[in-house]
């Protein structure tokens, strides 16, 4: 029987593969460029990560990890996510004796246990970056516009950016117990998940996709119970995304599916992705390191999910930039001339060396098939006056030239092609 990919699982294959290099590229070189270190994360960590982080009455943690037991009887999940091996990583290797804030940036796949749809897999890959060791509101702002300027290279428009406060430790306790009073009413109308959460983790209520908007709608509003830090952080968050020109908007209703969060969240959404539309998602966490066991940190930062980023791309017909494609045919006793002459060319073009070495015709018409956009002939003829041949496969037109100067001519020759 043929094996195939496990549900939720996908080979990423042709343009889909060149874009995600593309957005890795791009992120590292963006990030490198604002102060961020490349970080890189094991896959699996132990369960009680994401339960004491994440959060154990999130959907995540209840319904979406893969959770297993090893052989050594130890309880393994494959990570969600990727904040909370960050702050795991910054505790362990004592990260806090260094001068603050830390700046990181990462690429990695996550797994979730979610019913796949269209921009839903289990398998998925995130790219982020996360500052630990700052309070002030100016690094919420550099995150959101490294997550920015990493869209704009690739000149994307029609996003909306939405934030939202969810307090902290001091004021979120009675903005809680005023939405379970307001939705206690409601009991009734809610689903199942809701219902259990009412008491435990009301917020989830504003996340759950399957409560109504005009519910939603009724309920009391966090913003108006902020605690005066919170407040203020959040009027100074919103004062920077107007004076530096951010579009933005408030969503009262924007409280994301992680419980590490305080203060400021947000979200990138595309219209162009449909039922999930998120590109990426952030905020702060200013617990985050304490309630894993090291000393108090506070952190902010996003991810942003690259088959998501992928499928705008493909819609808004993003090309890579690609680099020119030759093939070398040759007379075949001239065969090892080839590889010197590709070693020459590389990595300035993409260079292909014909694998037979037959009539020039075959040889033509494999490149074609291939395709090539110049084909590099080395002859007998060509090979005796030290020259080489440069043959466009679209207009056909050919030309002699000396090898000494093949590199400058291709340049030259290509830059318009
Ligand atoms: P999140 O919103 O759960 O946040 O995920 C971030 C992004 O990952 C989403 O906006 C989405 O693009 C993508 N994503 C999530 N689940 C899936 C899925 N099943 N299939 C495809 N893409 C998906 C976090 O994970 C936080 N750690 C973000 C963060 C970093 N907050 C602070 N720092």
């Amino acid at each position: 029987m043929e094996i195939k990919t496990v549900k939720g699982f996908k080979d990423i294959l042709g343009l889909d593969a060149l874009l995600f290099n593309e957005i890795q590229r791009v992120g590292y070189d963006i990030a490198n460029s604002f102060g961020y270190k490349l970080i890189v994360l094991p896959t699996v960590e132990y369960a009680e990560l994401f339960d004491r982080s994440v959060g154990n009455t999130t959907d995540i943690v209840e319904k979406e990890m893969f959770t297993f037991e090893d052989k050594g009887g130890r309880t393994l999940s494959l990570r969600p996510e990727m904040t909370a091996s960050v702050a795991r990583s910054f505790i362990e290797h004592h990260m806090e004796t260094n001068p603050l804030p830390l700046k990181f940036f990462y690429f990695g796949q996550c797994f979730r246990y979610e019913n796949p749809q269209k921009g839903r897999y289990r398998e998925f890959y995130q790219l982020g970056v996360e500052v630990l060791g700052d309070i002030s509101p100016l690094l919420d702002i550099e995150v959101i516009q490294i997550a920015l300027k990493i869209i704009e290279q690739f000149n994307i428009k029609n996003l909306k950016v939405k934030i939202n406060s969810i307090g902290c430790r001091v004021c979120r306790p009675k903005y809680k117990e005023a939405l379970t009073e307001a939705l206690k009413p409601h009991y009734d109308e809610l689903c199942p998940d809701c219902k259990r959460r009412l008491y435990t983790n009301p917020l989830r209520v504003l996340d759950c996709k399957k409560e109504e908007d005009s519910l939603k709608e009724i309920l009391p509003r966090i913003t108006n119970y902020l605690c005066d830090e919170c407040r203020k952080h959040f009027e100074e968050v919103q004062r920077l995304l107007t004076e530096l020109k951010i579009p933005f908007e408030v969503d009262n209703t924007l409280v994301r599916g992680l419980d590490y969060y305080t203060k400021t969240v947000f979200e990138v959404i595309s219209e162009d992705l449909g039922a999930q539309n998120a590109l990426l998602g952030g905020g702060r966490y200013d617990y985050l390191v304490e309630d894993l066991g090291g000393r108090k940190t506070p952190g902010v930062g996003f991810a942003m999910g690259v088959e998501r980023f992928i499928e705008i791309l493909k819609g808004n017909k993003f090309k890579t930039p690609e680099k020119k494609k030759l093939y070398i045919t040759y007379d075949k006793k001239f065969g090892s001339n080839a590889f010197e002459i590709r070693n020459s060319l590389i990595p300035d073009f993409v260079v292909e060396i014909d694998p037979k070495g037959d009539s020039l015709k075959k040889q033509i018409e494999r490149a074609s098939k291939r395709g090539s956009d110049f084909i590099l002939i080395m002859g007998e003829n060509e090979v005796l006056e030290n020259s080489i041949s440069i043959k466009d496969l679209k207009s056909g037109n050919q030309i002699k030239i000396k090898i000494d100067e093949l590199k400058e001519s291709l340049k030259e020759l290509l830059k318009d092609a």
